[in-house]
């Protein structure tokens, strides 16, 4: 059995402990945990007693686990948001080298700050796009770099949030709100805009953007709904946003988890009754758009246009890439790419090819699995060049995100350039 790789982990929420910790558990050979920083004594400990973590090793914070000398050559940073720029560029410094969560950070300059200290620090830095990590967009990007579909002309996606998921998420939860944790187009789509300027390897020229917040609104609320589910509302037998019916069921994975840590019927409940999870969606402090719309072109021509709904029954996202020779649609929950060239005469002489892609274990397709196993890799193999390849991707989708949201606001056309001289200029 090989050695495993030690490291610390930052913010032992739902990501840390679900998505992240489940990987040292089920890769103990891989990759091992050594020492953890939460404020919330109950996950600090679940965590540390998952992994062996010994008490000496458990932190209240980042900056409490930062003020000591490095513990280990890697950091996972599991923290919300608003909490990246700061504790990422202090374990940069420190010498780990870093798993980020996405978003890198809540504003753009602080996305440009974390790459700047990676580079001046020369560590590597890992951020966590799975689904750039899954058969299903490997398979894609694989048939478009071997020139199957032959020049790239147009790229397609949309996202379906699904009503209960976009509920859960961006009414009642973490990400309801834009001033506090951002945009909609950056908290849920940074994948979307990563996917997209990873198939198109170039930088955006220009985007545009439209969107609002209409239906998760106090007007739209059912006649005498009270502020919470739990308080008695007239429609609960009905209402798709029930809460009791969301989280009070057997399930007690996410997103149920996200609600209590215990997760026994009683103190779920409670939850309902005091946290955010119980309130009418009607009536919640929410500002996230519940559907946006997206145009942009790349230098080299190729377009891009994109779309994110939350009202969908089902949660999934397609692609579809248009290129001079053919095309290449896909369905990601459905796993399956097709493939289509163009033939000689009308379209019946084209040849079709799907592809069904393999689900690998792990969230998001096995995009969580394989952006885990990526990082290891590139560590292994001290990958330098491909890290800082994926990472000005990642940097360049981030900043599409941050520049969408500008032109959904001000209702005008970002010209790139102009955007990124500005955040130049901005942090010096
Ligand atoms: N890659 C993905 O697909 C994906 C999916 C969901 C969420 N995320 C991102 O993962 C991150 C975490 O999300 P989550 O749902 O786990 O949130 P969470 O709130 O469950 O977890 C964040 C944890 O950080 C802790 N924390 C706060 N201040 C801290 C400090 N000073 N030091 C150490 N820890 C601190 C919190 O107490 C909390 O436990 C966010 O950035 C989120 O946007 C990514």
């Amino acid at each position: 059995m090989s050695k495993p790789v030690e490291a610390v982990l930052v913010g032992a929420g739902q990501r840390g402990r679900d998505a992240i910790g489940i990987y040292a558990r089920r890769f103990p050979e891989e990759l091992r945990f050594i020492a953890v920083a939460e404020p919330h004594e109950s996950r600090r400990n679940l965590f540390a007693e998952q992994h062996g973590i010994p008490e000496e090793m458990r932190f209240e914070s980042w900056e409490d686990m930062m003020d000591r000398p490095q513990l280990a050559p890697l950091c996972f940073n599991l923290t919300m948001d608003q909490t990246h720029r700061d504790s990422a560029i202090a374990a940069l410094a420190k010498g780990y080298d870093l798993f980020l969560e996405k978003p890198m950070a809540h504003t753009a300059e602080g996305c440009l700050e974390i790459a700047a200290a990676a580079r001046e620090h020369g560590r590597l830095l890992q951020i966590c796009h799975p689904l750039r990590y899954t058969p299903f967009y490997l398979k894609v990007k694989e048939l478009l770099s071997a020139g199957k579909i032959g020049r790239l002309l147009s790229i397609s996606m949309y996202e379906n949030v699904g009503y209960w998921h976009f509920a859960h998420s961006y009414v009642r939860g973490n990400w309801r709100r834009i001033d506090e944790s951002g945009p909609v187009i950056l908290t849920k789509c940074c994948h979307d805009m990563d996917i997209a300027t990873w198939m198109a390897e170039d930088h955006v020229r220009e985007v545009s953007s439209f969107g609002r917040l209409s239906h998760f609104r106090e007007e739209n609320a059912p006649e005498g709904a009270p502020a919470r589910c739990t308080d008695g509302c007239p429609v609960e037998d009905t209402c798709p946003f029930y809460a009791p019916a969301f989280y009070l069921g057997p399930g007690i994975g996410w997103p149920t988890s996200a609600v209590s840590v215990d997760t026994s019927m009683e103190a779920r409940r409670k939850a309902l009754e005091t946290g955010p999870y119980g309130r009418c969606v009607y009536r919640s402090d929410n500002t996230a758009v519940d559907h946006q719309v997206l145009n942009a072109e790349f230098e080299g021509g190729t377009t891009f246009n994109f779309g994110v709904r939350a009202n969908t029954a089902d949660c999934y996202r397609t692609i579809r890439l248009v290129g001079e020779q053919g095309e290449i649609d896909g369905h990601f929950e459905k796993r399956e790419v097709l493939l289509t060239r163009h033939g000689q005469g009308y379209s019946d002489s084209c040849t079709r090819e799907i592809f069904k892609t393999e689900l690998w274990d792990g969230g998001h397709g096995g995009g969580d699995t394989g952006v885990v196993r990526n990082f290891l890799r590139a560590v292994h193999e001290q990958d330098r060049a491909g890290m800082e390849h994926s990472l000005d991707i990642a940097v360049e989708g981030h900043l599409l995100s941050f520049a969408a949201e500008q032109a959904r606001t001000s209702r005008q056309i970002i010209a790139m350039r102009e955007f990124k001289d500005t955040l130049q200029h901005a942090s010096g």
